[in-house]
């Protein structure tokens, strides 16, 4: 399994991270199984596998409900938990109360949204012994704020924004940093003046690694379909193929046959 140092390593070796959302336990077992790097917990478990249309809904109850799911079907893997919608932006106390419920619901790290306002945070928790993940540029539960989803660090100022942000979030003590929508060159820029290795999600191939949400991956999602993804199998169609098939197997009375059904016969036959 990776730890927080490996991230920092790969990015010196040049060696590209990869990572995938996960939210229940059977997705974490194929995780698992293949050789992904490692996981996040994504606060976007409200809108793949809630049906919410943005991840402002999240709850720390919701979060720590599936990264104990996640966990207990990746066990090889490194998992890195989102806290939700406003879970770090209250008193320390309630602030550290969601990381422990993550924490201890089996996530490895934290991850949250901005730097603002989160370095004295990201600092506390670092002390604290929890890995802080940094998540800038398109940060979805600002989606308000940001009037939607838009690439970030377009103009000048705003690049500037975006880089120390990132140095910031470096200077306070997270591990690695999300990039999320920010133009290629700016992305590759701000990998290069940081130490700790970027995770890049619409922001090009120059970030020291990738993150893609599982749905999106395996073509699942047919009804949200941003540039920065690809498909790598169409699993929308081939699910949908299977479930015909079945409906078709039952309808003409082709499943269940002999061979998946218990006949008393068979069943008295030694081994
Ligand atoms: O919640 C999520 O899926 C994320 C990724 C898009 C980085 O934060």
């Amino acid at each position: 399994m990776m730890n927080i140092f490996d991230f920092a390593k790969k990015k010196q070796a040049g060696e590209k991270i990869t990572m995938v959302t996960c939210y229940d336990y059977t997705s974490a077992v194929l995780v698992n199984r293949s050789d992904i790097d490692c996981i996040l917990v994504g606060d976007s478990v409200a809108m793949t596998m809630h049906g919410f249309n943005s991840t402002v809904p999240a709850t720390v109850e919701m979060m720590a409900l599936h990264t104990a799911a996640v966990a207990r079907g990746a066990k090889d893997k490194f998992i890195v938990a989102d806290l939700p919608f406003l879970a770090y932006r209250k008193a320390l106390g309630e602030n550290i109360a969601a990381v422990q419920a993550v924490m201890q619901a089996g996530a490895h790290a934290v991850k949250i949204e901005g730097a603002a306002g989160n370095q004295e945070l990201v600092r506390h928790l670092t002390e604290s012994g929890v890995p802080v993940m940094g998540h800038i540029g398109l940060t979805p539960q600002f989606v308000h704020l940001l009037g939607g989803y838009r690439v970030q660090g377009k103009t000048e100022e705003s690049a500037n924004r975006l880089k120390h942000e990132a140095l910031a979030l470096e200077e306070a003590g997270a591990f690695a940093l999300v990039m999320e929508c920010v133009p290629t060159v700016l992305a590759a820029d701000i990998t290069k003046s940081l130490r700790i290795a970027t995770i890049g999600i619409g922001a090009g191939a120059g970030a020291d690694g990738q993150v893609l949400v599982f749905q999106d991956l395996l073509g699942l999602n047919t009804d949200f379909r941003p540039k920065f993804v690809k498909n790598f199998m169409n699993g929308a169609d081939l699910v949908t193929n299977a479930l015909n098939e079945y409906n078709q197997a039952v309808k003409t009375g082709a499943f269940p046959d002999a061979n998946h059904s218990f006949n008393p016969d068979r069943m008295a036959q030694p081994a």
